[in-house]
């Protein structure tokens, strides 16, 4: 039996649940990027049974979510000092290092490796969580695996209901997308999966920080396990197309028309004859906000094939926003020339 509820950090309902969490249960909570599904760090069956729930590779390690620096240096062996600075100007927040795992992370966490993911998430019901249950928790997205990310109530309850203790309703998720996952064991910074905090902002910091080379060409297998996955895909079939293919997109709503199949637009603004058209919002923050909620409602209202505009902007989240686009879209661009145009980041 799931309990869903609704909680304001202090609440008592919420220790219920971080004592269950600690206990060995699965509680699946908001973080201000997406979902959370978690479990006791410490504990290899509640880990486990994260991968059971999520229907999760065993290969794919989890990040280890935690409340305060003590927490930091049971699962770590060391901190660098390139990592002191990036907490100090990006945690709490939607970064998650790298670092060399401590002897108390068990290897179902990290997949084997001998490196460990961490991350101090900012929200207030995940910090006030954790902090309670007493214990790191492992959390990956709180989503089946494979579908689109959950950042509301409504889409971990259609995922996971029946298969957690409980799930606690926090709304909506502020960032909408993962963390960046950054690697910080290796000479020059580099990272693994864009996210909520951009490359620019880390630069600032770190001085030289890099994407790693998976990331700009698909030849290549990723270092994070987790990327080389097909990953938040809509049951519709996805295609991205360049804002400006105005006429591209025309074109294929009609053949779509033609040929009956309902057809949906993720629209950067523009008005197009789909059977339905959902609005990106003003800005490239908005769209990271609803992309996963939008490809969700897709599919709730029948959308047999979507076309999403690619947002036209660049820096800050958008290669995170472009990167989650492409994998779930399984890489299709359309485009009016053979060679796609589409930067992969
Ligand atoms: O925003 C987020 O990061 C969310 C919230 C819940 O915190 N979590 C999340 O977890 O996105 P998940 O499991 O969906 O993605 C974790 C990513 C995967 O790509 C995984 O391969 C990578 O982090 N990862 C975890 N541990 C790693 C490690 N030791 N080395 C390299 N990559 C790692
Ligand atoms: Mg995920």
């Amino acid at each position: 039996m799931t309990k869903v509820i609704t909680v304001k950090e202090d609440s008592k309902v919420l220790k219920e649940a971080a004592e269950k969490l600690a206990a060995g249960g699965l509680v699946a909570f908001p973080t201000e990027t997406v979902y959370g599904l978690g479990a006791n760090a410490l504990n290899e069956t509640a880990v486990a049974n994260i991968f059971v729930a999520k229907g999760r590779p065993q290969d794919n390690p989890l990040i280890v979510h935690i409340s305060d620096r003590e927490m930091l240096e049971k699962v770590v062996r060391s901190i660098p000092e390139r990592a002191e600075r990036l907490m100090e100007a990006f945690w709490p927040g939607p970064l998650t290092m790298i670092f060399e795992k401590s002897e108390m992370v068990p290897i179902t966490v990290t997949a084997g490796l001998n490196t460990v993911a961490v991350r101090m998430p900012s929200h207030p019901v995940a910090l006030s969580l954790i902090q309670k249950s007493g214990v790191p928790v492992a959390a990956p997205s709180a989503n089946l695996s494979g579908s689109p990310s959950t950042t509301r109530a409504e889409h971990v309850i259609a995922d996971l209901s029946g298969k957690v203790d409980y799930i606690i309703d926090g709304g909506a998720c502020q960032v909408g997308l993962e963390s960046t996952v950054l690697d910080l064991t290796g000479e020059v910074p580099q990272i693994l999966r864009p996210g909520g905090i951009g490359i620019e902002a880390l630069q600032s910091v770190l001085g030289e920080v890099r994407y790693e080379p998976a990331l700009k060409d698909s030849r290549q297998v990723p270092k994070s396990p987790g990327m080389k996955y097909r990953h938040y895909a809509p049951k519709a079939e996805l295609f991205l197309v360049e804002a400006s293919d105005r006429e591209l997109i025309e074109q294929h709503l009609a053949d779509y028309r033609q040929k009956g199949r309902k057809s949906g637009v993720l629209s950067c603004g523009g008005h197009y004859e789909a059977d339905i058209l959902l609005d990106c919002g003003q800005s490239a923050e908005d769209y990271a906000r609803n992309l996963f909620d939008m490809l969700r409602k897709m599919d709730e209202l029948g959308a047999d094939v979507i076309l999403a505009e690619l947002p036209k902007d660049s820096g800050g989240i958008v290669p995170a926003l472009k990167n989650r686009l492409l994998k779930a879209a399984g890489g299709q661009v359309l485009s009016q020339y053979v060679e796609t145009k589409t930067e992969r980041i």
